[in-house]
């Protein structure tokens, strides 16, 4: 079985989450010498052979070698015309194909490229471009065992995966992971700007809204206890967290969230339909 060490990835499209996902792989171990990228794109190109020392091309398929794993880190709107120009490259070199692009199905991926393509489509997040991102995964029948695995430690390089077993569920990912840095963006900001109207500083503000959601996150990651006893642990009777939370639950905080996920999970649903 090829280790990670010794693969050929080729990376199609090498704007901002190519580059995380080169930086994350040289720095599992990879060799430059083990990657390539194009993009039409000459600073982009410059940026990726300059910080990384990997070889790029302007042509997505000059030198296209023989690749183990070709990464798909286009535009879903041009997905299209870029999987029919490298179509032959990949047929020939019998490749495992990694779509990144939100909202791209496997089912289009095969028809532009072929139904005998092994393919794993993915739904990453942007704090994958700091090595912190969640990615849901999903394969075609064409994915043998040892290219799940190879897919794990790639896409595992710029933070953590997990595997879903029907395609539908990759617009639940997106709803919940894929957009969910905003949700806590959005939470944050409105935390942020009502300390400051109550009183502190903004830098002040700021930096406590940070480090709370950045305690919170990794206290519910290492606990033993899930986060309904975490928030139950915090919440002493009659005291300010019981008092904020009373006042969520009285403007239906639960039903705004659920609203918001599933106002997600149908507009991928629809951009998955308009991109085919
Ligand atoms: N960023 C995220 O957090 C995130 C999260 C989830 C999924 N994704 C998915 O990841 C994919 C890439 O996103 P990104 O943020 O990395 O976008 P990006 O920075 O714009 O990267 C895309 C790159 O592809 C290049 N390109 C354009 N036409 C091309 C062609 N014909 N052949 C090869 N390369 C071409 C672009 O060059 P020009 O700029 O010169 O056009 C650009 O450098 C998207 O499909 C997106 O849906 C991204």
């Amino acid at each position: 079985m090829k280790k990670l060490t010794d693969l050929k990835v080729r990376f199609v499209g090498a704007g901002n989450m190519a580059t995380s996902l080169i930086g994350g792989l040289l720095k599992r171990g990879f060799m430059p010498s083990q990657i390539t990228a194009s993009d039409p794109g000459g600073h982009q190109r410059q940026v990726v052979t300059e910080k990384y020392g990997v070889q790029t091309f302007g042509d997505n398929n000059a030198h296209f070698g023989i690749p183990d794993v070709v990464i798909l880190a286009v535009k879903p709107q041009i997905m299209k015309q870029v999987a029919m120009d490298i179509a032959n490259s990949v047929i020939e070199t019998n490749a495992l194909v990694i779509s990144i692009a939100a909202g791209i199905k496997i089912e289009h991926l095969e028809k532009w490229l072929s139904v005998d393509t092994a393919i794993v489509r993915t739904m990453p997040n942007t704090p994958a471009l700091i090595g912190e991102g969640a990615t849901g995964l999903f394969a075609n029948s064409n994915v043998t065992k040892q290219q799940r695995h190879l897919t794990e430690g790639i896409m595992d390089s710029v933070g953590i995966s997990h595997w879903v077993d029907e395609e539908f569920k990759i617009d639940v990912v997106t709803a919940l992971s894929g957009s969910g840095p905003a949700y806590f963006f959005l939470f944050m900001e409105y935390m942020q700007k009502t300390a400051i109207e109550l009183g502190l500083k903004p830098e002040v503000a700021a930096k406590l809204t940070e480090q709370t959601a950045l305690g919170s996150a990794i206290l519910a990651q290492r606990s033993a206890d899930d986060i309904t006893v975490l928030r139950q642990k915090v919440t002493s009777p009659n005291g300010t967290t019981e008092a904020a939370l009373k006042s969520f639950e009285s403007n239906n905080f639960e039903e705004v969230i659920k609203q918001a996920l599933c106002a997600a999970n149908e507009r991928s649903i629809q951009l998955s339909k308009d991109f085919s």
